[in-house]
């Protein structure tokens, strides 16, 4: 399909705007060396080609609003449209972040109330929500972390982070941000944390341990308050990703299992858009061991009004400009207040009653590695139907008209293909996926070529996915 530059005619605009009578006076003012020396070369076309080319590039892409979209360790769910409704109220998005508080109280006590919904979710009482994505969140995790330790004394010692080998890539690569060393803990033959290994890897050099909860594996851990006791035994803090949130929102808290850092995917468990590269938040809940360390400002509300706290000299300082992505937390409050209690348990329950539905649909069909309950996802994989792969079955499912779920994750599953269907798809569309998972596998073993040169049906074709990550071309040509 054709760029915008290559659309159009020249001195064809969409739109014209008036030259304001001043204008020549007004770039009098601009010094020489910063005016521009030629015009820019901006396309020219005109209104109707402007809508029709962004309306079928829309058309080209496959999103949650356009299909199913199981991709694991995503929480791709539908995004209702009331929560939209609430981030374009025009007194919010009209509204200048650097305001002085008492024209934003508005603003800060919607701040103010999701924290407090997201305290109570966790089970923890302190909260920051500047992080502006779930692995931003554990940079700052780790950077309180590292605080608490450098405050007593410890961090010179404090060297090691315990991470299980099925944790997600920017876990690792947190702790490693802030000069922590990595530690992996091997699973065990059940795909959770092997209690042995854990006992050989703790000492006083642990500053803590990283877990996803439940794992990658979508399988919660049976041994979690054991865990967390073993590493507070040794003086270690417990660091929770909480991405699969969804998985258990509104039944348990991070906190009653002896977490002491737990991230939010506000863009994934509270519904706000993602994908395509943000904005999102990464909210931290704390215990309150680490409450000093937080991010200011920190929004307070004194009697009936809300203030900005910056006077915490233990304060790691900021981590985002002013409160993070602020409509992104308008979105989630909306969600967390029009669920309520009642409704935010449904999600979870909803998230794991049909992973489960599509696990025992699926697992005549493709090998499981885990077999059992698993809670909001699970993973199979597409090793043994012959000499497909994978990345040919999720290439395929894109000809069925479903994106196809996370592949080659976790690392510790061969020919991983993680599946979560999240709790807002009706029975049709599970069914629907199940019968599409059963063709492929029964295409895998007849017509293996056609798998393998997949998809056939998409506006662009199979895609050479090393070279392009490998020679990224990021700008048009110029003309
Ligand atoms: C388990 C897990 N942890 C952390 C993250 C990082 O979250 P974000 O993409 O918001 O940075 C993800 C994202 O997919 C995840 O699945």
């Amino acid at each position: 399909m054709e760029t915008i530059y290559e659309l159009g005619a020249e001195g064809r605009h969409g739109v014209t705007v008036p030259r304001p009578e001043d204008a020549e006076r007004a770039l009098s003012h601009v010094p020489e060396a910063l005016r521009r020396r030629r015009r820019a070369k901006l396309p020219e076309v005109s209104q109707p080609e402007l809508v029709r080319h962004y309306t079928s590039l829309s058309r080209l892409n496959h999103g949650v609003d356009t299909g199913f979209y199981p991709l694991g360790s995503c929480t791709m769910k539908h995004n209702p449209r009331f929560n939209e409704d609430a981030a374009r109220l025009p007194g919010l998005t009209a509204l200048h972040p650097a305001l002085p508080d008492e024209e934003t109280q508005g603003a800060l006590s919607i701040l103010w109330e999701l924290a407090e919904h997201l305290k109570g979710v966790a089970g923890m009482p302190g909260i920051t929500l500047q992080p502006a994505a779930g692995a931003h969140g554990e940079l700052t995790g780790m950077l309180l972390m590292k605080r608490h330790f450098e405050s007593i004394g410890e961090m010179e010692r404090r060297t090691k982070v315990l991470l299980p080998d099925s944790a997600h890539g920017t876990n690792p690569a947190s702790a490693a941000m802030v000069g922590l060393e990595v530690v992996s803990l091997p699973s065990n033959a059940h795909g959770t944390v092997d209690l042995e290994a854990l006992a050989a890897a703790l000492g006083e050099d642990v500053a803590g341990i990283m877990l996803t909860v439940p794992n990658t594996l979508g399988l919660f851990e049976p041994d979690i308050l054991e865990i967390t006791h073993r590493v507070h035994d040794v003086g270690g803090l417990c660091y929770f990703d909480g991405a699969n949130l969804n998985a258990f929102v509104g039944r348990a808290r991070p906190g009653d299992m002896g977490a002491d850092i737990f991230h939010f995917n506000l863009h994934k468990t509270f519904s706000t858009p993602h994908g395509g590269g943000g904005p999102g938040a990464g909210p931290l809940a704390v215990s309150s061991v680490l409450e000093p360390y937080l991010p200011v400002p920190q929004i307070v509300k004194r009697n009936d009004s809300f203030a900005l706290e910056t006077d915490r000299p233990d304060s790691i300082g900021r981590v985002h400009p002013y409160h993070g992505n602020f409509l992104v937390s308008v979105r989630a409050l909306a969600y967390i207040l029009s669920l309520g209690d009642a409704g935010l348990r449904e999600v979870s329950s909803g998230a794991v009653l049909a992973a489960n539905y599509l696990r025992t649909k699926l697992e005549s069909a493709y090998k499981l590695p885990y077999p059992g309950l698993c809670k909001h996802e699970f993973v199979l994989s597409g090793e043994g139907l012959g000499e497909v792969r994978t990345l040919d079955i999720a290439k395929r499912l894109m000809d069925y008209g479903i994106h196809p779920p996370t592949v080659y994750f976790p690392l510790i599953v061969k020919e991983a293909l993680m599946i979560e269907p999240t709790e807002t798809e009706p029975k049709e569309i599970l069914d629907a996926f199940v019968e599409a998972m059963l063709r492929i596998a029964d295409e895998a073993r007849q017509q293996p070529e056609l798998l393998k040169a997949a998809p056939h049906r998409t506006p662009v074709r199979r895609v050479d996915e090393a070279k392009a990550a490998r020679e990224p071309i990021l700008r048009r040509p110029p003309n």
